[in-house]
């Protein structure tokens, strides 16, 4: 008969369970966490992961699969167990083509949320590269099979609570994958709809509703907000209704124009400005690219509230795009030692334009048809070259060459909330 007061034991902790019960529903039960990704409550467990192989009595045996049985002594927090952990997640991410920053489930992901708890820093191993389909046939539905993990959730909650068995899998080994059970093997040719429970089962990235993807900003999901290791089984689609873990209200705020140039320079600072890595993707939830060599589009919106300006001036085109910088941005940055003091490009101030046109373009090393190019297209050089205040004027300048990342972070980030920017001293000597 069931009854509690069977126990058994996980790392030395008493846990009391239920006749039939196993390890992973009394670990989640007691508040364990023992990492897992194919096992999911509400079906019987698959077993296909093997992420929640722990020590018992002595043998490495998944958890979800394994009953409870009296006394039984169960190891789940070893170093031995976390490295293997690992390593299967590594396996997973190099089996698929896994690309958090560009995926919708990220922050949401049950395999990007593990791979954080488990420490996971590089893929060890070499990527697959395998060839797997996206299916974006459905109105409502999306399907990228690069992230498929084969959980096989989606295929036992629509055999078992859809009642549609609209999914199986196909092929073997490296040719394993996820297949659609219609004609055409697309998900618009089958039954499936938005509000089927294999629509909200995938644990990664795979099956996608359509427009709800970035509702919740990156940063605002709940695996950015807690560890995957505090929620025990708690899910995104759960979490969203759970009392305890709110979902901010998230109201979109006005995003502010950012336009970046560069004159005479050697793109070094924009290079720099990308060293933002992920911060980026937290700063494009605040700013708008308009006119910028990072997105290629050639004009500056008229109502700009941020003009970064690499580059000395040393052309007429320079001066043509300075004067339009100021025209149609509120606050002008001028970035980098070229565009502050001239910089690099500056050193030929004491040299006759003639004398430089010469040397590269008629005495040069190794000229084939030596020849100083004239072209009405060609801007005509400036006798000097200018550092840009000297031409508009300019609102802050951000010392470098060229300034470091987060340089560019504390600005822009001053700046966007509304203060007065401070660098620290430490992001501004350079010695
Ligand atoms: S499914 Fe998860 S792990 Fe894969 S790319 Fe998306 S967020 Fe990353
Ligand atoms: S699509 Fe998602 S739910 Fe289905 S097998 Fe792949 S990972 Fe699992
Ligand atoms: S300041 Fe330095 S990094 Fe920036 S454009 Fe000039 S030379 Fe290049
Ligand atoms: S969670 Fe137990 S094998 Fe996947």
């Amino acid at each position: 008969m069931s009854n509690h007061s069977n126990t058994f034991s996980i790392d030395g902790r008493e846990i009391p369970f239920i006749a039939g019960e196993t390890v992973m529903q009394a670990a989640l039960k007691a508040n364990i966490y023992i990492p897992h990704l194919c096992f999911n409550p509400e079906f019987p467990p698959n077993g296909s992961c093997k992420l929640c192989t722990c020590d018992i009595n002595g043998r490495k045996k998944s958890s979800c699969c394994t009953e409870a049985k009296q006394d039984m002594q169960v190891n789940n927090e070893t170093h031995e167990l976390t490295v293997m952990r690992r390593t299967l997640v590594q396996m997973l991410f190099v089996e698929g083509n896994h690309y958090c920053p560009f995926c919708e489930r990220s922050g949401n992901c049950q395999l990007q949320a593990i791979a954080y708890d488990l420490g996971v820093t590089d893929l060890h191993f070499p990527q697959f590269n395998a060839q797997r389909n996206v299916d974006a046939s459905h109105p409502d539905l999306m399907l990228d099979l690069n992230r498929c993990i084969f959980c096989e959730l989606c295929i036992r909650s629509s055999t078992e609570v859809d009642h549609k068995d609209i999914f199986t899998i196909a092929g073997r080994s490296i040719n394993k994958r996820l297949a659609i059970n219609s004609k055409s093997g697309l998900l618009k040719d089958t039954a499936m709809k938005v509000t089927d429970k294999s629509a909200h089962i995938c644990p990664v990235g795979c099956i996608i509703i359509k427009g709800e993807g970035f509702k919740t900003p990156i940063g605002q999901r709940l695996y950015d907000q807690h560890s995957i290791r505090d929620l025990g089984n708690l899910r995104p689609e759960s979490a969203i209704k759970a009392k305890s873990i709110v979902q901010p209200d998230v109201k979109p705020k006005k995003k502010l124009k950012l336009a970046t140039c560069s004159l005479a320079g050697c793109f070094g600072c924009h290079m720099s400005f990308l060293d933002m890595d992920e911060r980026l993707i937290e700063l494009l939830e605040r700013v708008e690219l308009s006119r910028s060599p990072l997105n290629d589009i050639k004009t500056c919106a008229p109502d700009c509230d941020l003009g970064l300006i690499e580059g000395a001036v040393c052309n007429t085109e320079n001066i043509a795009v300075l004067r339009h910088f100021r025209e149609s941005c509120k606050i002008i940055i001028a970035v980098g030692s070229c565009a502050i003091n001239g910089g690099v490009p500056s050193l030929r101030n004491n040299i006759d334009v003639k004398d430089c046109l010469d040397e590269a373009y008629l005495n040069g090393i190794g000229l084939v048809n030596p020849k100083v190019p004239i072209d009405k297209e060609l801007p005509y050089l400036l006798e000097k070259v200018y550092p840009i205040h000297e031409v508009i004027k300019v609102d802050y300048f951000l010392p470098g060459c060229p300034p470091p990342a987060d340089a560019f972070w504390k600005i822009l980030n001053d700046l966007l909330d509304g203060k007065e920017p401070e660098l620290p001293y430490d992001l501004l000597h350079f010695d």
